[in-house]
């Protein structure tokens, strides 16, 4: 048996294929050969130590783009689970001057700084113009979206492909929420509160105040 070990991954190759080993956990590769696992392998162990190459934009910072009016439950799901996989996120709020939102910029900022206060490697900011400009002022490398329905799927695919086409080198990564935010948005939202519905584990209890407050 061979193996490469880097911190807490390992690559392993033996006579019944290649694995790779973080700490407890060992994932199979399928019948990947040593060579083709080798750059994911890398990716891991880039990812794992935090490294940051801004020269080629091999960095662990990603933003998380969105109008985020208000943030939702399921947006909190997809911010934790991008917390644990990126070295930082950066929940950016679209200053839209088309649309008419329930929350100013400002009232969304301050709900989504409330509700991660409890992650130090995120931060909450606001932009506009350009996605891909807005990320490479950053120094982003990952656009972070979630997708919770196949039919989310072909807007967010026409999206990710014209910034890629803008910016080659911007990757977006697609995350799904927790099963149960699968119906949850942030219009439906607007529209339980407008009616005097419950909001009840749809957003974070501080936002439920905000908008029994503003649709009073
Ligand atoms: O939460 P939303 O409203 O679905 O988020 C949409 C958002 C903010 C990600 C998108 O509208 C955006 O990136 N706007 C910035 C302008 C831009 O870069 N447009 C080209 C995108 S292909």
């Amino acid at each position: 048996m061979r193996s490469a070990a880097i911190k807490t991954l390992q690559l392993i190759t033996d006579e019944s294929g290649t694995f790779l080993r973080h700490r407890t956990t060992v994932f199979r590769c399928g019948s990947s050969s040593r060579t083709e696992v080798r750059p994911v392998f890398r990716f891991c162990d880039r990812m794992c130590r935090g490294d940051s190459h801004t020269d080629d934009m091999k960095t662990s910072v990603a933003i998380y783009p969105g109008s985020f009016d208000p943030v939702t439950n399921g947006h909190l799901d997809l911010i934790a689970r991008g917390e644990r996989m990126f070295d930082r996120v950066i929940v950016a709020v679209l200053k839209n001057v088309e649309k008419e939102p329930l929350f100013s910029v400002t009232e969304r900022v301050e709900m989504l700084r409330e509700v991660t206060k409890q992650w130090d490697s995120v931060e909450v900011d606001v932009f506009d113009g350009l996605l891909v400009e807005y990320a490479r002022k950053r120094g982003a490398g990952v656009i972070l979206r979630g997708i919770r329905a196949v039919s989310d799927y072909e807007y967010e695919l026409q999206m990710a492909l014209m910034n890629r086409k803008l910016e080659p080198r911007l990757e977006t990564v697609f995350m799904l929420p927790g099963e149960s935010y699968s119906y949850l948005s942030a219009r439906l939202v607007r529209e339980i509160a407008h009616l005097g519905g419950p909001l009840t584990g749809l957003v974070p209890a501080v936002v439920e105040q905000r908008l029994r407050a503003k649709v009073s």
